[in-house]
């Protein structure tokens, strides 16, 4: 008999999980004002609002906690992170930051100014705000296979390279100061960009004389499915994927709270010279000296490990395994989910599964809010709440898919988990003509309303 496939690793620590009832989450998820981030943790039996900073770390990183140099400047640890970064992505320039959100602050800091123009692969909703803070432009250049959630295509991160000239074209390299490609796209649904697209856009991008940026959060599951979807590459390690990856970058953000394994952390990395000193002085005045940048000497420690780890394939196996099983588990009940399944996470189509529920009246959250009450699980809406209102218009932006996210953390859960999860979005679905109504908003936030929104019942 063949034998099945079993994790890569065994579990030395754990953390109870608290239980609840159905009349209990009822009246959590109304104190919360319907919004899943308002929830307590203890409040929450399976948690997947998010795989970042969720990660359970190994026993090699909690080993390097212990021995972190905790030094204002020139630690240890920091030049252990350094040329880890440097040996895993090429860069020249390296800086710490307490996560991808400020790593986006203070390199759009030297790098965008306003009226500028930022074409990429549906940016995560931080870089957007980073960019609209600065009254800069994203433009979405994802292919438009990503938007059917039904079609079957092996990397639905790519950037379409017509829209991306149309835009070059359009706007020039004075007022675009970079194209962001994230690997993988987590708005599309944690979908990988193949290597032929990264050489593609990069290309292009010299021919037009604009600096690439990899928005590098979950870089390395990008590089497993290169491995396993672009033939070319079936040879190649990890880590010489990754190498290859970023030949076609100028520059790197990356919140280490993902693949970095780590529960806090993150950094820029570039090659030139001069945007690396004008970043030093943003570091220095939003995150700290530019040898810790905001992270402790021991986080550092076990980031310079986690990236060592995450590079490795059996750990990504393991792990991109657990959201395949979800997924096929989901795929089997007939709930419709982004296909095909992402590296991090389930994007569950909301406006497929609950159609009866009007677009005004947040389809995926409703759905968010159905299945916490079914099962204590907690995921997160990527949809209209999340796409906000336009800045100038002020009206509400309906994003081309309405998807509720199900992050799965990682080496935290087991499949028996999985199996839960999807048994209570199965029960949520079999009684999804019964949802009639959603929610209305009865106070938002300027800008990133979707954290602390509250709604009521419509
Ligand atoms: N880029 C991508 C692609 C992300 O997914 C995130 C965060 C960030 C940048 C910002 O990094 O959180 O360290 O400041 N994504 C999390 C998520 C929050 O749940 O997807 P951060």
């Amino acid at each position: 008999m063949n034998l099945p496939f079993a994790e890569s690793f065994k579990i030395k620590m754990v953390e109870p999980l608290k239980r609840s009832s159905r009349e209990q989450r009822e009246e959590w998820i109304r104190n919360a004002r319907y919004n899943l981030f308002k929830l307590k943790s203890d409040e929450v039996f399976i948690d997947l609002l998010t795989d970042s900073g969720t990660t359970a770390m190994s026993d090699k990183q909690w080993a390097a906690i212990m021995t972190g140099d905790e030094s204002y400047a020139g630690a240890r640890s920091f030049f252990e992170l350094k040329e880890r970064v440097q040996d895993i992505m090429g860069f020249t320039h390296f800086l710490p930051t307490h996560q991808g959100r400020a790593a986006e602050n203070v390199l759009f800091s030297v790098i965008i100014k306003e009226g500028n123009i930022v074409p990429g692969n549906s940016h995560f909703d931080t870089t957007k705000g980073h960019i609209e803070f600065r009254k800069a432009k994203a433009i979405d250049c994802t292919i438009d296979e990503a938007f059917n959630t039904t079609i079957d295509h092996p990397f639905k991160g790519n950037l379409d390279l017509n829209k991306l000239e149309r835009v070059y074209k359009e706007y020039g390299k004075d007022r675009i100061p970079c194209v962001v490609v994230t690997v993988t796209c987590n708005s599309s649904g944690g979908q990988p960009v193949s290597l032929k697209n990264m050489k593609e856009v990069y290309n292009l991008s010299q021919q037009y004389g604009i600096p690439v940026l990899y928005d590098s959060a979950r870089f390395a599951e990008n590089a497993y499915f290169i491995k396993l979807r672009e033939p070319e590459y079936k040879d190649f390690t990890i880590k010489e994927i990754v190498r290859e990856m970023y030949k076609y970058a100028d520059m790197a953000t990356m919140s280490a709270k993902k693949d970095g394994l780590v529960n806090i952390g993150g950094f820029i990395a570039c090659n030139d010279e001069e945007i690396y000193r004008q970043a030093c002085t943003f570091n220095i005045v939003f995150e700290g000296y530019v040898t810790y940048g905001g992270m402790a000497g021991r986080d550092m420690a076990a980031l310079a490990i986690g990236l060592d780890e995450s590079t490795e394939f059996d750990y990504l196996e393991t792990r991109i395994k657990q959201v395949e099983y979800l997924g096929n588990k989901l795929i089997d009940y007939g709930v419709p989910i982004q296909y095909p399944i992402g590296g991090h996470a389930i994007f569950v189509d909301a406006a497929k599964v609950l159609p009866n529920v009007p677009k005004e009246q947040y389809q995926a959250q409703t759905l968010g809010i159905e299945l916490y009450i079914e099962g204590g699980v907690r995921g997160v809406e990527i949809g209209t709440l999340l796409a906000d209102r336009d800045p100038e218009t002020r009206e509400n932006r309906y994003p081309k898919l309405e998807l509720l996210r199900l992050a799965i953390p990682r080496r935290v859960y087991t499949n028996n988990h999985m199996d839960y999860i999807a048994a209570s979005l199965k029960n949520v679905f079999d009684r999804r003509e019964k949802i009639t109504s959603g929610f209305n908003i009865t106070w938002e936030a300027p800008i990133m309303r979707h954290f602390t929104v509250e709604l009521k019942k419509a």
